[in-house]
C-alpha cells in the first residue's frame, strides 16, 4: 500500500499553482449530462473523486474525452441507463449530483448510496425533501440506493433546514429543466454553488441569487452546450498557505481567487503570518513562532470546515491556549490521535478542541483517517523532527493532484513509496 515517508523541518518556500476545485468539478461534471449537447470543461483537477465521477458517467453511456489532463470534452446524448450502481460509487460522496442531473433530465434516477469521507453521519434528508418538492414524491432509500421518479418536475418553494452545499447543488441541477419557478431559501453560499450555478447559467439555465442565500430558478425546457473554466480550489490553496504557516516558510498560492481565501488569510494573520494578496495569488511569509486563537468552522464565507484539521495541525504549535470548534460536522477531530502520537497536546471535548501549544511535534508512524485529515497530518509531519511514515494516503488523493509533488516543488523532504525497502532508501538518501 502507497505511503507517504517525510522527513520534516524544512522551511516551505516557493510559489505554487493551483488547481481546479475538486467540489465545483464534482457538480459541474454532474450538470454537464443535462444536455444533449457537447459541453468543454477545463480546469478539472485530476484526483480521485473526479476520475469516479467519470467513470459513473461512462457507466451509463456518457463520452468523456480527455482533451488534456485538465479539459474534458463530454457528451450525454446517448444515456442509456439512469441507474449508477456498482461498489466504486460509494467512495466518493458526489455521486448523489447524478441523482439530481438524471433526475432533471429524465424525471428518473437510481444512484448507489453515496460513501466519501467518514466525518460525521451525513444524512441526505433535505436532498430528498427538494426532490419530493419537485414532485419526485417516492424520493427515498430503497436497498441500498437513493431513487427518485417524477411524472415530471415542477418548480417549488424549497426551504433548507440547515445550510448545505450538497442539497444546494443537487436541488439547482433537478430544478434547472423543471417547469416553472423554484426558490431555494437558506442556500448554501459557497464558491462552488456560485461556479455550478455560473456553469448551469452559461447552458441556458436560468438561475439567480447564487452566492446569497435566496436562489431563484427559472425552469427553461433545454440546455445547450457550452465551455466552461472551473475556479480554482479554495481547500487547496488554503492548505499550501498552512504549509508556509507551520513550516516558517513563505509560499505564494498561484491562480487562485484571493476573496474565497478571505477567512483562511485572515486567520493565518490572527496567528502571526504576513499575508500579500494581489488579483490571482496569495503570499504567505511565517518568520516567527504562530500564535494562539479561536476558530469556528461555519457554512461560507465563515471558515471552512474542510480546513479545520490544517489550522488544527498549526495552533498545535502556536504559543499558548486554541480553541477550535467544529459545527458542521459532529465526527471530525479522529486525526487528533495520531497528531497526539507526534507530540501535540489537544484535548477533544465532544466539538471542541482545546490545543495547548507545543514547541515541537515528532516525526511518527500515523494514518490518515480521511482527506483533509490526511493532508493536515502532512503538514505536521512536515514541520516535525525526524521522519513520519503517513498510511492510507489513497484518502489524500482523492482531492489533492500531485500533492507530493508540488509539495517538493517548496522544499519538502518526501516521497510516495509502496514498501518498507523504498522507505529505508529515503532514510539513506535524506540522512
Ligand atoms: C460538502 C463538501 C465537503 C464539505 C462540506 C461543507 C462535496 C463533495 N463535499 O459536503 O467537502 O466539508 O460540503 O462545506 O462537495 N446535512 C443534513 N441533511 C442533508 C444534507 C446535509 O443534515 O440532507 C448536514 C450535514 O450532516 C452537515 C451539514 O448539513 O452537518 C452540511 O453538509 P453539506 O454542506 O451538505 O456537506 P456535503 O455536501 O456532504
Amino acid at each position: 500500500m502507497e505511503q507517504y515517508v517525510i522527513k520534516g523541518g524544512n522551511a516551505l518556500v516557493g510559489e505554487v499553482e493551483i488547481g481546479g476545485a475538486k467540489n465545483a468539478a464534482l457538480g459541474i461534471l454532474a450538470g454537464a449530462i443535462l444536455t444533449d449537447d457537447t459541453v468543454v470543461i477545463e480546469n478539472v483537477p485530476d484526483v480521485r473523486d473526479t476520475n469516479v465521477m467519470i467513470q459513473a458517467m461512462e457507466s451509463i453511456g456518457v463520452i468523456v474525452q480527455h482533451v488534456d489532463k485538465h479539459t474534458l470534452k463530454i457528451n450525454a446524448g446517448n444515456i442509456h441507463s439512469q441507474i449508477v450502481d456498482g461498489d466504486y460509487i460509494k467512495r466518493i460522496r458526489a455521486s448523489y449530483y447524478l441523482i439530481g442531473s438524471l433526475l432533471g433530465k429524465f424525471n428518473k434516477a437510481e444512484v448507489t448510496l453515496p460513501g466519501g469521507c467518514n466525518i460525521g453521519t451525513r444524512p441526505i434528508d433535505q436532498h430528498l425533501k427538494g426532490f419530493k418538492a419537485l414532485g419526485a414524491r417516492d424520493a427515498g432509500v430503497v436497498g441500498g440506493r437513493i431513487e427518485a421518479h417524477a411524472d415530471k418536475l415542477q418548480g417549488a418553494h424549497i426551504y433548507l433546514d440547515m445550510v448545505t452545499v450538497g442539497a444546494t447543488i443537487n436541488l439547482m441541477l433537478a430544478a434547472v429543466r423543471a417547469e416553472g419557478r423554484t426558490i431555494i431559501e437558506n442556500a448554501a453560499k459557497e464558491p462552488h454553488v456560485v461556479d455550478v450555478a455560473n456553469f448551469l447559467n452559461c447552458m441556458g439555465a436560468n438561475i439567480k441569487g447564487a452566492g446569497t442565500d435566496v436562489i431563484r430558478i427559472k425552469g427553461v425546457s433545454e440546455l445547450h452546450g457550452t465551455e466552461y473554466t472551473i475556479i480554482p480550489d479554495q481547500i487547496e490553496a488554503g492548505t499550501f498557505m498552512f504549509a508556509a504557516a507551520v513550516t516558517k516558510g513563505d509560499i505564494t498560492v498561484k491562480n487562485v481567487i484571493p476573496k474565497h481565501l478571505e477567512s483562511i488569510s485572515a486567520k493565518l494573520q490572527e496567528i502571526g503570518c504576513e499575508i500579500e494578496e494581489s488579483d490571482d495569488a496569495v503570499r504567505v511569509v511565517a518568520s516567527r513562532r504562530l500564535e494562539h486563537t479561536h476558530v469556528k468552522t461555519l457554512p461560507y464565507p465563515g471558515f471552512p470546515t474542510d480546513m479545520q484539521p490544517q489550522i488544527t495541525v498549526a495552533l498545535g504549535l502556536a504559543e499558548g491556549t486554541s480553541i477550535v470548534t467544529e459545527s458542521i460536522f459532529e465526527n471530525r477531530f479522529k486525526y487528533v490521535d495520531e497528531l497526539m502520537r507526534m507530540g501535540a497536546n489537544i484535548k477533544v471535548e465532544s466539538s471542541t478542541a482545546i490545543i495547548e501549544g507545543v514547541n515541537r511535534y515528532t516525526g511518527a508512524s500515523i494514518t490518515a483517517p480521511d482527506l483533509r485529515a490526511g493532508a493536515a497530518l502532512v503538514l505536521a509531519a512536515l514541520a516535525a523532527d525526524g521522519f513520519t511514515t503517513i498510511d492510507d494516503i489513497r484518502y489524500i488523493e482523492r482531492g489533492y493532484e500531485e500533492f507530493d509533488v508540488k509539495l517538493r516543488s517548496l522544499g519538502a523532504m518526501m516521497e510516495k513509496v509502496e514498501d518498507d525497502s523504498a522507505i529505508q532508501k529515503f532514510k539513506l538518501k535524506v540522512g
